[in-house]
């Protein structure tokens, strides 16, 4: 089959005003528990989310990250974290510009969800407490690798991990300065289902002044 005629059917559901919560977070979450719990393809990870991020001259660069907290604030507020090295490439650029998009896809339901927020660097405590809490091999590769950067070969990097690994036999890691979270503050939120025709459903959450506003966005 050729590229351009490669396309499905959304068909699988609706998405209309009167079944959307007033708070964009409990419409999150449960459209996260929905997509963790629908039957899904072994490999699938419903927390991947594309981050996007962009430096000071506007030049955009994406990536798939995990989210690993969700945490509605109260008042409408609230933020989603990841984990990464704050010295990668979508580190440097989040710390000169922290304006950021996240977007899951959840085929397996044929809807989409974008966020768009503001980032900052989560507390020291915090992904102080997350670093521990991964599996060793883990704290190991966040300890051994400069995220972004060149490195000569393959080899140099399984050297630096087995430095790492023989420092672990004999002491606890503790997290990188430079590793850690980051807790994006989203501005709005959009859901998107998949409908036949491609006459989708968006419902866009916007954040104005002290509450959210909900809009219907063509297809
Ligand atoms: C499924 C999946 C999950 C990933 N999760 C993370 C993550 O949570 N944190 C992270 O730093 N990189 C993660 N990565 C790797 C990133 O996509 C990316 O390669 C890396 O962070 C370097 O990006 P940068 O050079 O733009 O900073 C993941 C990749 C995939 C495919």
């Amino acid at each position: 089959m050729s590229i351009r005629d490669m396309r499905l059917t959304y068909a699988a559901g609706s998405l209309l005003e009167p079944d959307m919560s007033p708070d964009p977070w409990v419409q999150f979450a449960q459209w996260f528990e929905a997509a963790k719990s629908a039957e899904a393809p072994e490999w699938f990870e419903a927390n991947a989310m594309t981050l996007s991020t962009a430096d000071t001259l506007g030049r955009v660069s994406s990536r798939i990250v995990l989210l690993k907290e969700f945490l509605p604030h109260g008042s409408g507020l609230g933020t989603l974290t990841f984990y990464t090295n704050y010295h990668s490439t979508k580190g440097l650029q989040i710390e000169s510009n922290p304006q950021v998009s996240l977007c899951f896809h959840w085929g397996h339901l044929q809807r989409q969800l974008r966020i768009e927020g503001t980032a900052v660097k989560s507390d020291r405590a915090k992904s102080e407490d997350y670093f521990s809490s991964r599996p060793l091999e883990s704290q190991i590769g966040a300890c051994a690798s400069a995220q972004s950067t060149i490195v000569a070969s393959r080899e140099e990097l399984e050297q630096q991990m087995e430095r790492w690994q023989e420092l672990a036999q004999t002491s606890k890691l503790t997290c990188p300065d430079n590793w850690g979270g980051y807790d994006v503050t989203p501005r709005s939120f959009e859901f998107w289902q998949g409908r036949p025709g491609r006459l989708h459903d968006r419902l866009q959450y916007t954040w104005k002044e002290s509450g959210w506003r909900l809009r219907r966005l063509s297809p």
